[in-house]
């Protein structure tokens, strides 16, 4: 069978799992793909630190570039997280034409477009499913099997650590510092905390959601952030008596009808712990556990659930991707999906 080899560049929680379910799973997917993916190197940090899933020695080293640019590697997964280091990481691997899988929302979220183009001029590709939403597929969703619709309007539970922390304040009364302690240690929670907390990383989700949502690159600037630190036991007990249930929401709203494509559709775009009904489905979304909600024109209302963090899940969409990777590699360029589609119209993000 046809073979590509993969140069992976992070073995940490994510790294380890994806290495971790290539040996459990890689003899299926390349049975699906017709194309056997085998890892050929993995750069780390440090060869010795701790990582969920043990990964050999002989596959470990400090020296990404030597990983990146072995001629021998045909796909790079970036799974290092930070924006410095693995821009120059991404940068490098798509300027020698490789594919690129990233589960790295911040990344996409401060240089997005600068890496989408830098790709497109390398006749490859950039993708990101596991960027958003762990293990559910909701790139994809956007991107491709919603391509004939308008989205109206898109609700996210997008960040798992702060879903946690609210589930658990809410049910159980804890303080909020214990309960991010348990989130950090089941390895959910970003480094620092501070980005889930303040709803920094739901908003550089909920702006790819909302960029493949409108088809426009939207900024993180453009996003009215607000997270969960004020948030108080006594606030969600308050809400549960009325009714209402408190959940960081990515929100993406489109305000207007436009008749023509000379119009501009209005969108907005927020991130803020909203009072849901605790009847709404959303309400219901416990735990680490990520959800969209997603209204098209055509399609009507949608809902999509599942884990959004981890190794397992995340690494599950990176399999996805990788498949996808392999197969551009294989079959060429023409076949392939845009990892970002630019719809024609005009988009005016409104503040809230
Ligand atoms: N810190 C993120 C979360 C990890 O809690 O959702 C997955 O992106």
């Amino acid at each position: 069978m046809d073979v590509l080899n993969l140069g992976m560049v992070g073995g940490g929680t994510v790294g380890s799992g994806v290495f971790h379910a290539l040996q459990q799973n890689g003899e299926v997917l390349a049975r699906r793909i017709g194309v056997r993916i085998q890892v050929r190197k993995v750069a780390v940090k440090a060869v010795d630190e701790p990582r969920p899933y043990p990964i050999p020695h002989r596959f470990l080293t400090t020296d990404w570039r030597a990983v990146v640019e072995d001629p021998e590697v045909h796909l790079v997964t970036e799974l290092v997280g930070g924006t410095t280091v693995a821009r120059t990481i991404v940068l490098t691997a798509l300027r020698l034409g490789k594919p690129v899988i990233t589960a790295n929302k911040a990344l996409l979220s401060a240089h997005g477009p600068e890496l989408f183009r830098e790709a497109e001029r390398h006749g490859t590709n950039l993708y990101y499913e596991a960027s958003v939403c762990g293990g559910i597929p909701i790139i994809k969703a956007l991107r491709e099997g919603f391509v004939g619709n308008r989205i109206r309007a898109l609700y996210g539970i997008v960040n798992g650590t702060c879903n946690y922390i609210l589930t658990r304040m809410a049910r159980d009364r804890a303080d909020f510092p214990t309960v991010l302690a348990e989130a950090q240690r089941q390895g959910y929670a970003e480094t620092p905390p501070d980005l889930d907390i303040d709803g920094h990383d739901a908003q550089h989700k909920t702006g790819i959601l909302a960029s493949l949502a409108h088809g426009t690159w939207i900024p993180a600037s453009r996003i009215n952030v607000e997270g969960i630190r004020s948030v108080t036991p006594l606030d969600l007990e308050f809400a549960a008596q009325l009714g209402y249930t408190i959940k960081l929401l990515g929100i993406v709203k489109q305000l207007n009808a436009p008749e023509s494509d000379e119009d501009p559709t209005e969108v907005q775009v927020s991130v803020y712990p909203a009072l849901i009904p605790s009847a709404h489905v959303l309400a219901g979304v416990q735990g680490v556990f990520n959800a969209v909600f997603v209204r098209g024109d055509v399609v009507g209302d949608t809902l999509f659930y599942g884990q959004g963090a981890g190794k397992d899940a995340t690494a599950s969409a990176v399999l996805s991707d990788l498949a996808d990777a392999a197969l551009d590699v294989r079959l060429g360029t023409r076949r392939r999906r845009p990892a970002f589609v630019e719809v024609p119209g005009r988009i005016r993000v409104v503040p809230m």
